[in-house]
Parts: structure tokens; C-alpha cells; sequence
């Protein structure tokens, strides 16, 4: 076949991929841009893009646009190597910084999938596709700013996150001006042009990045994606749909609407209750029971984490019910 056989075709491809991967990348840093305005819609949309047929639909076409164009970049790579034997670049007179990203592009590849297999540890591993299989973890998947605040609050992340987006500044910026030249349109006087856009359009994405990482690690470092009120509420809404296979559908709408600190109270003496051995022998025919008892303390888990070293509010320091 044309488009796999020959090197135009495969260069074909590698252009189509990395337009629709220039795409994903510029929507998905004006979607990170809206967790620095207001971090609770930035919630909504990662509920939103959740584990829903239309996420999941896009997730696969993204791993599948990833995969080729990793698999044709090394088919090329392999190939022009083979055709220039020992000699690896005969072009030596095009301007450096040009020459330097279109000799590179295959490294500077492999550091933007090891950045990216980071990065699907800390967000995908614990948001999609936690919904995929169904856990009722302690944070809940769809809370985007909790994985912000646990990535963010790492010393190493914004050292490897600033490493890949250098990378992707020099891959995007070849890259870009390199697949109009692939798919035909190449003529002198649009080249420049196109070289001119891509420099602006990468910047601009890349500068953007770099601004988030910037904000998100002083924010986490602040614990404010612990502490903010509003998405503390929105935490706590989030985690009451799991009261409803145990406590009723009542239970959701009494959770979602009760103040933070009312709830956290209400789960810490229910969970200290629930986990005493003579009451757990007292419900142990109760086959409900168990399940109750886990969904109280995955949210205890969670009040925890977000109230760590904070001072116990003086109603919280009641009698065991
Ligand atoms: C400050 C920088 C970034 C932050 C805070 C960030 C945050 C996120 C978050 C929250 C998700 C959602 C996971 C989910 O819902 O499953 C995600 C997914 C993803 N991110 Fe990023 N991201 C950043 C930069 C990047 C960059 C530079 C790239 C690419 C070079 C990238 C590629 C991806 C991919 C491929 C996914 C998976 C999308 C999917 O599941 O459909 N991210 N990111």
C-alpha cells in the first residue's frame, strides 16, 4: 500500500498524526489553562471527559494517532539511516537551530513519551481509567485538582514536566512547519511563512505549559487544592453517589448539601462507630454491612488527606456515638 510502502506516503502519515497531535496538545493546554482561573470547572470538565462512550471514543483515537506516528517516525528514522550509510546528514548548510530539531527529532520524540508515560501515571492511571474499572477509590477520578495538588506537590514534577515541554517546544516547532512540506505544500514563499506560525503557535502552547506547571506547584505546595472551600464542596458532592448502594438514594442528597465540616464530623464518629469490634459483631449477619463500613472509610481516607495538619474543628472533638 501507497501510504505505507513508499516514503512519501510514509511521511503522508506522519504529517496527518502530528496535525491532530498538535490539535489534542493546543486543546489540552486551554483546558489545563482553566484549572488556573477557576479550578472547580476545571473539575466539571474532567467529569465531563471522564470514562463517557465520547472520552473513551477519543482517548483510543489519541492512542491510536500516538502509536502510528511513534511506529512511522522509527520506520523513517531507520530508513533515511539506511540510505545515507555512513553518512547521516548531507545538508550541512541549513540555519542551526532548524538543524539541530530536524537531526534530533527522534530523541526529542523519546523524551516526550517518556515525559508522557509520567505524566498517564499521575493523571490517566488514577482518573479514567479508574472509572474504566469501576474502584471506589478514596479521590474520587474526575477530581482533577486532587492528582494537580498530589502531583504538583512533588519536588521532581515540575523538573520533568519543564524537561518535556522544552522537548516538545523544539519537536512541535520543526514539526510543524516540516508536515506542510510533507503533504506537498512547499513552495518558497509559503515555508517561511509556515515556519513563522508553528514558531508562534508552539511558543505560545509551550509558554502556556509552563505557566500552569508554574502555578500548580506553588498552589499544591500551598495545599490549595486541598483547602479551597468551593472544591472541597464539589470533593464531598463527588463521593456521595457511592453512599447510594449502601445508605439509600436520600443519603446522596443529605451529603452533597451538608457543610464540610458537618460532614467530616458525621463520617469520622459513623466510621469510629461502624469499626468497633462489638458493633461489627452486632451486624455480623448483616450482609450490608461490610460494604457500609469500606464506604465510610474511603471517605474518612479522603477527609484525611484534605484536612492533614489541620487543627480538629472544636465539634469535631465529641464522644465516640
Ligand atoms: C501542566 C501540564 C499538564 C497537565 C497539568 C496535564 C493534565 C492532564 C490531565 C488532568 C489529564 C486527564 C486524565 C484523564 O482524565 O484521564 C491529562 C491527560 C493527558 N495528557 Fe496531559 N497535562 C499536561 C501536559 C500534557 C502534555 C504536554 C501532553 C503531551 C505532550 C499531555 C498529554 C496528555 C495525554 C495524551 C492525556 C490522555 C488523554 C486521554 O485520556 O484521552 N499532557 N493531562
Amino acid at each position: 500500500m501507497w501510504l505505507s510502502s513508499s516514503s512519501v506516503g510514509r511521511k503522508f502519515i506522519m504529517a496527518v498524526t502530528g496535525a491532530c497531535l498538535v490539535l489534542f496538545v493546543t486543546f489540552h493546554c486551554l483546558m489545563n489553562s482553566v484549572a488556573i482561573v477557576w479550578p472547580a470547572a476545571y473539575n466539571s470538565i474532567c467529569e465531563f471527559l471522564g470514562a463517557n462512550w465520547y472520552a473513551l471514543i477519543a482517548s483510543a483515537g489519541l492512542a491510536l494517532l500516538f502509536i502510528i506516528h511513534i511506529c512511522y517516525a522509527v520506520m523513517l528514522t531507520v530508513q533515511n539511516r539506511a540510505a545515507r550509510g555512513s553518512v547521516r546528514y548531507a545538508i550541512e548548510h541549513r540555519p542551526k537551530s532548524v538543524e539541530w530539531s530536524s537531526k534530533n527529532m527522534l530523541v526529542l520524540g523519546i523524551v516526550i513519551l517518556a515525559f508522557l508515560c509520567v505524566h498517564m501515571i499521575q493523571f490517566w492511571a488514577k482518573m479514567q481509567l479508574q472509572e474504566i474499572r469501576g474502584a471506589h477509590e478514596a479521590f474520587p477520578p474526575a477530581a482533577g485538582t486532587i492528582f494537580l495538588q498530589e502531583a504538583f506537590g512533588l519536588v521532581w514534577t515540575p523538573i520533568v514536566y519543564i524537561i518535556g515541554f522544552i522537548a516538545l517546544w523544539f519537536h512541535m516547532n520543526h514539526g510543524f512547519w516540516s508536515m506542510f512540506q510533507s503533504v506537498g505544500w512547499d513552495s518558497t514563499a509559503w515555508i517561511p511563512r509556515f515556519k513563522k506560525i508553528g514558531c508562534w503557535w508552539t511558543t505560545i502552547v509551550v509558554a502556556l505549559f509552563i505557566a500552569q506547571a508554574i502555578v500548580f506547584t506553588v498552589k499544591a505546595h500551598q495545599d490549595f487544592y486541598k483547602k479551597d472551600p468551593a472544591l472541597r464542596a464539589q470533593y464531598q458532592a463527588m463521593i456521595a453517589p457511592m453512599f447510594e448502594k449502601d445508605f439509600g438514594p436520600d443519603a446522596v442528597q443529605a451529603i452533597s448539601g451538608m457543610p464540610f465540616e458537618t460532614f467530616s464530623m458525621q463520617m469520622k464518629q459513623m466510621a469510629d462507630n461502624m469499626n468497633r469490634p462489638e458493633v461489627a459483631a452486632y451486624h455480623a449477619n448483616d450482609p450490608a454491612f461490610p460494604s457500609q463500613v469500606e464506604t465510610v472509610n474511603t471517605a474518612v481516607i479522603l477527609i484525611d488527606y484534605l484536612t492533614e495538619g489541620e487543627e480538629p474543628a472544636p465539634q469535631m472533638m465529641m464522644p465516640n456515638m
